[in-house]
Parts: C-alpha cells; structure tokens; sequence
C-alpha cells in the first residue's frame, strides 16, 4: 500500500485524531526528502517503536543559508514514496511552503549555547530554521516520537534541547549514521557530487577514523588533527570549516576525551560541502 501524501494541517489532524483517540503511538521522522538509507533507517525505527508512523518531507527556506544551496537542493517526491511503500508508513506529509509559513509568519524558535559553535557559526541562521521547523512539526503532527540520525548530531542535540525547554511532549530517539559501504556518510548532497569527487569523499571519514584511533590509545589530538588536515589538503579538499573533538553533551570542546565525546568535521570537495561525526572509543 502507498501511503496517502497529505499537505494540509486539517488533513493531517483528520488522521492524527483519530489515532489520539486510540490511544496509539504516533512516531514522526521529519526529512527533506531525497530520501537514501539513512532515512529509511529512521522510519525503520519508528514503525518498530511506534503504532503509527508519519514521514514529512519538506524542504524548509529558512535554514538554507546560501539561496544556491536551496535550489540545487535534491527534489524527488515521486521516487520518495515509492522507497516508503515497503515500510507501510501511515501518512507521508509535505505540507506545502504557507502550511508552514503561512503569509506574516513571525515567530523564531532559537536554541542559544549549542547553536554557538560549529554549523552554527559557519551556517548563520540554520539552526534557528531548523528548530523552528521541527517545533511547527512536532506540534502539527502532535507525535509521542521523534526520530533523527546522529549524522547531524548538532542538529539532534539542538531539536532535543528545543523540545525539552518548550515542554513539547515527545521523545526524541537518536539513530546511527548509516554509512556507503566505504565509510562515507549517506547525505542527500551526495547527489551533487562529481564521480571525481566521489572517489575522494570517503577520505573524511577515513581522516577522522584515523584521529579517533589515535586519540583512543592517548595521543595528542593537534598532532593527529594537523596531519589529518595536511591529508585533506592535498587531496584537493579546499576548505575545512572544522575538524574538533567535542563533548557529547554540551559540545564543548575538547583536546583529550576526558567525558564523552565525538570528532565532528565539515569540509568542501568540489564544492559540495560534506559533514560527518565519528564517537570516540575510551
Ligand atoms: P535531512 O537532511 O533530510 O535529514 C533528515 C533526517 O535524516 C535527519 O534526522 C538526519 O540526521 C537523518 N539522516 C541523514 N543522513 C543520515 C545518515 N546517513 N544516517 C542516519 N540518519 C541520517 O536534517 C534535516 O533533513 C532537516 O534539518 C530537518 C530535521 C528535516 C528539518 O528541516
């Protein structure tokens, strides 16, 4: 069966009532579309944790920074519920642009301290896009579940503060990334890579690998960081906006994991800008 796409609210809250009133679970996987693996792992969780399962696809203006990033951004509706059709998901929502936004829209949602680094400096103004949109998702499908993939590990750090200071009811579930087979992480900007670049992009990963390894058996991170960053240089990477390791919780950084804690890179290559985020062993 392939699930019904609504796009407006009424029609969403037509089916969400109805499940309410039943008392059932109601998980949400909130995407962008082009959806690879790595989304439908998430879904895979959802229909495992929850009675009801809605995937909502909408490609949101507000946390594009950079317009030309917004319109290459992937497109693929059609070929998104045809993947979805095997997970028998309930509802697939893609609220169109004013069901979000509708005209005079006001209202900011904006997560300070854990916004104050990494994708939040280099990409103003995304994560309050982005909190906002989750915070409208969250309360337009009214789930009990949210689930999203440590792959913006950032990002899920930010939605779960957002939800817990608003007392937005749901919990909100972390998922593995889910990698190519040589290490890259799955990212609807994959798509925009070159098959030159392709061949490169699992150096990120590889580099950041070889840190964490290093970091676990007690090396210093600056060294393994520099030569890492030599690596990537010379592999035709042309600006790395970070390469840190950082606490798990607060993110703050650090240069030994004496608490929980990940590498986080983001990187371009051909210009296709690239992120990934390893744990650390201790
Ligand atoms: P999008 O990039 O489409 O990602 C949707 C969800 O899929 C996010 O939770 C993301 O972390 C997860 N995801 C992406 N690649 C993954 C991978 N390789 N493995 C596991 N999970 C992966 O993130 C967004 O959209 C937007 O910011 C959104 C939350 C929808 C708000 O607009």
């Amino acid at each position: 069966m392939i699930a019904p796409i609504l796009r407006s609210l009424p029609e969403l809250r037509n089916a969400t009532a109805v499940w309410k009133a039943a008392g059932e679970s109601i998980g949400v996987v909130p995407t962008m579309g082009a959806l690879h693996d790595g989304h439908l792992s998430l879904v895979a969780a959802a229909k495992k944790t929850c009675d009801r399962v809605i995937v909502t696809i909408f490609v949101n203006p507000k946390q594009f920074n950079n317009p030309e990033d917004l319109e290459n951004y992937p497109r693929t509706e059609n070929e998104d519920a045809r993947k979805l059709k095997r997970f028998e998901v309930d509802v697939i929502y893609v609220p169109s642009g004013d069901v979000i936004y509708p005209d005079g829209f006001a209202s900011t949602v904006s997560v300070s301290g854990l916004t104050d680094v990494m994708d939040g400096v280099f990409r103003p103004g995304h994560f309050d896009g982005v909190a906002t949109v989750v915070a409208k998702l969250f309360l337009q499908t009214e789930a009990t579940d949210a689930f999203f993939g440590e792959k913006d590990f950032q990002q899920l750090q930010v939605v779960r503060r957002m939800a817990r200071d608003l007392d937005i009811p749901i919990t909100v579930h972390g998922c593995p990334t889910i990698r190519e087979i040589d290490g890259l992480a799955m990212s609807s900007r994959n798509l925009l890579l070159s098959d030159r670049a392709r061949v490169k992009a699992p150096l990120l990963n590889e580099e950041m690998e070889t840190i964490a390894e290093g970091v676990s058996r007690g090396e210093d991170f600056s060294e393994l960081q520099a030569k890492a960053l030599k690596r990537l240089d010379n592999a035709g990477y042309t600006k790395v906006d970070y390469l840190e390791m950082r606490a798990n919780d607060d993110l703050s950084l650090l240069d030994a994991p004496t608490r929980p804690a990940r590498l986080f890179a983001a990187a371009y290559l051909a210009g296709v800008r690239l992120i990934d985020n390893i744990a650390i062993e201790r």
